[in-house]
C-alpha cells in the first residue's frame, strides 16, 4: 500500500463542488459543497449560479479535504479533475483550479471523464473493478449501459437514453406531484408508503423490436402527468404515494431488466450501478434480486459515493497514476460534451476538442 498513489480529485460538472483525496483505493477525504438549495426555487440547476458557487467554494473545499485527509498538498502524486461532460462554465472552474494547483505544486494533471469516474468510485468501496465490468450509470444527466475492460482506457457505450435521463424523470415527476427538487430522494421516500402495482405505467422501449439496451423515459413522464391531471380534473385526490411507487417501479423495472440482459448477452458477470439514481432504494433492491437470479455479482457504492463527488475523480486519477497513463497537457480544456469513450483527455488534445466544439 505504501507505494499506492495519493491523488486529489476535483469535480465541478454540475452543482456539487467536490474534492476527494484517495490513496490507492482508500478514501481519505470527500469534501462536498453543494449549491443545490440555490437552485431549488428554479426547479432545476441554473448554470450561472452553479459556476459562481463553485468559484466561492473551491479553495475552502480543497483545504477542507487536505485537512481531513491529514496530508500536505506537496505529498500528492497527482491532481485529477473532471474535464467533461457537464456544464461548460462549471467545468471550467474545476479545470482552472486543478491546473493552478498542479502547476504551482509541479504535479501531473489528469483531466478525466465524469462518467468513467462514476464507475471507478466503486473501487473505494468494493476494491478493484473486475475486468470486464458492466456499468449502469443513472443520474440527472445520463442513463447509459457501459462496458469497460480497463477503466483507464476502455469504456464502450452499449446503450443510452434516447430522451430524458432517469434522474430527470424523477425530478419532473416530483414536480408534477409538488414534491420539490431534487425529485429522486423525495419520490424514493414517498414511494415507501405506496403500492408499486397500483398503476400500470408504460415501460419504454420494451417491445421485442426495440433497441435492447437503449432507454426512454419521456413517455413514462408524460403518462404520469396525464394520469395525475385526469385525477385533478375529476376533483379526486391524487394518491401521491401510489403514483410515486408505480412510477419508480416502471423506471427500475426497465433499468434492471436491460442491465441484466446486457450482462448475459455479453458474458459479463459483474454489474456496477452508479450515478445519483443508484441511491434509489427500490433500484438497489430489484437489481440485487435480478442479479442473484442471473448469477451476476452486483456492486453498488454507498449512496454518498453515487451522487457527484470529488472522491470518484480522485479514484480514477489514482488508477491512472497506478497504471502509468499519460497525464494531460496544461492546455487541457473543459469539454461539455466529452464523449464517454474518452476516459481521459491526453496530451495536446486542445485542437481536437476545439475542432469538435465548432462542429454543428
Ligand atoms: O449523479 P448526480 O448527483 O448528478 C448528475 O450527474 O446528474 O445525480 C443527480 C440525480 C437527480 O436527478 C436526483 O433526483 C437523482 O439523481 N437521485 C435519485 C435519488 N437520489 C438522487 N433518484 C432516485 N432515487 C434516489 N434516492
Ligand atoms: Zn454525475
Amino acid at each position: 500500500m505504501a507505494d499506492e498513489p495519493l491523488v486529489l480529485g476535483i469535480e465541478t460538472s454540475c452543482d456539487e463542488t467536490g474534492v476527494g483525496i484517495v490513496h490507492g483505493t482508500t478514501l481519505l477525504a470527500d469534501a462536498v459543497a453543494s449549491s443545490v438549495n440555490d437552485h431549488a426555487r428554479f426547479g432545476g440547476v441554473v448554470p450561472e449560479i452553479a459556476s459562481r458557487a463553485h468559484l466561492e467554494a473551491m479553495i475552502p473545499t480543497i483545504q477542507r479535504a487536505l485537512d481531513t485527509a491529514g496530508v500536505k498538498a506537496t505529498d500528492l502524486d497527482g491532481i485529477a479533475v473532471t474535464a467533461g461532460p457537464g456544464l461548460a462554465g462549471a467545468l471550467l472552474v474545476g479545470v482552472s483550479a486543478a491546473k493552478a494547483y498542479a502547476w504551482a505544486l509541479d504535479k501531473p494533471l489528469y483531466g478525466v471523464n465524469h462518467l468513467a469516474s462514476h464507475i471507478c468510485v466503486d473501487q473505494l468501496e468494493h476494491g478493484r473493478l473486475p475486468e470486464p465490468t458492466m456499468a449502469l450509470l443513472v443520474s440527472g444527466g445520463h442513463s447509459s449501459l457501459l462496458l469497460s475492460s480497463d477503466i483507464t482506457t476502455d469504456v464502450r457505450p452499449l446503450g443510452a437514453t434516447i430522451d430524458d435521463a432517469a434522474g430527470e424523470a424523477f425530478d419532473k415527476v416530483a414536480r408534477v406531484l409538488g414534491l420539490g427538487f431534487p425529485g429522486g430522494p423525495v419520490v424514493d421516500r414517498t414511494a415507501r408508503d405506496g403500492d408499486p402495482k397500483a398503476i400500470a405505467f408504460p415501460r419504454g422501449l420494451s417491445n421485442a423490436n426495440d433497441p435492447a439496451y437503449d432507454f426512454s423515459f419521456s413517455g413514462l413522464k408524460t403518462a404520469v402527468a396525464r394520469w395525475v391531471e385526469a385525477k385533478r380534473r375529476a376533483g379526486e385526490e391524487v394518491p401521491i404515494a401510489d403514483v410515486s411507487a408505480s412510477f419508480q417501479e416502471a423506471v427500475t423495472d426497465v433499468l434492471t431488466r436491460k442491465a441484466v440482459r446486457a450482462c448475459k448477452d455479453n458474458g459479463v458477470d459483474h454489474l456496477m450501478i452508479g450515478g445519483g439514481v443508484a441511491a434509489n432504494s427500490r433500484l438497489r433492491e430489484m437489481a440485487q434480486q435480478r442479479c442473484d437470479k442471473a448469477g451476476i455479482v452486483l456492486r453498488v457504492p454507498r449512496p454518498g459515493l453515487c451522487t457527484d463527488n470529488g472522491a470518484m475523480v480522485a479514484a480514477l486519477g489514482s488508477e491512472m497514476v497506478r497504471r502509468d497513463r499519460a497525464p494531460s497537457a496544461f492546455d487541457l480544456s473543459a469539454d461539455s460534451s466529452l464523449p464517454v469513450t474518452e476516459v481521459s483527455v491526453p496530451h495536446g488534445d486542445l485542437h481536437a476538442h476545439a475542432h469538435r466544439a465548432l462542429k454543428p
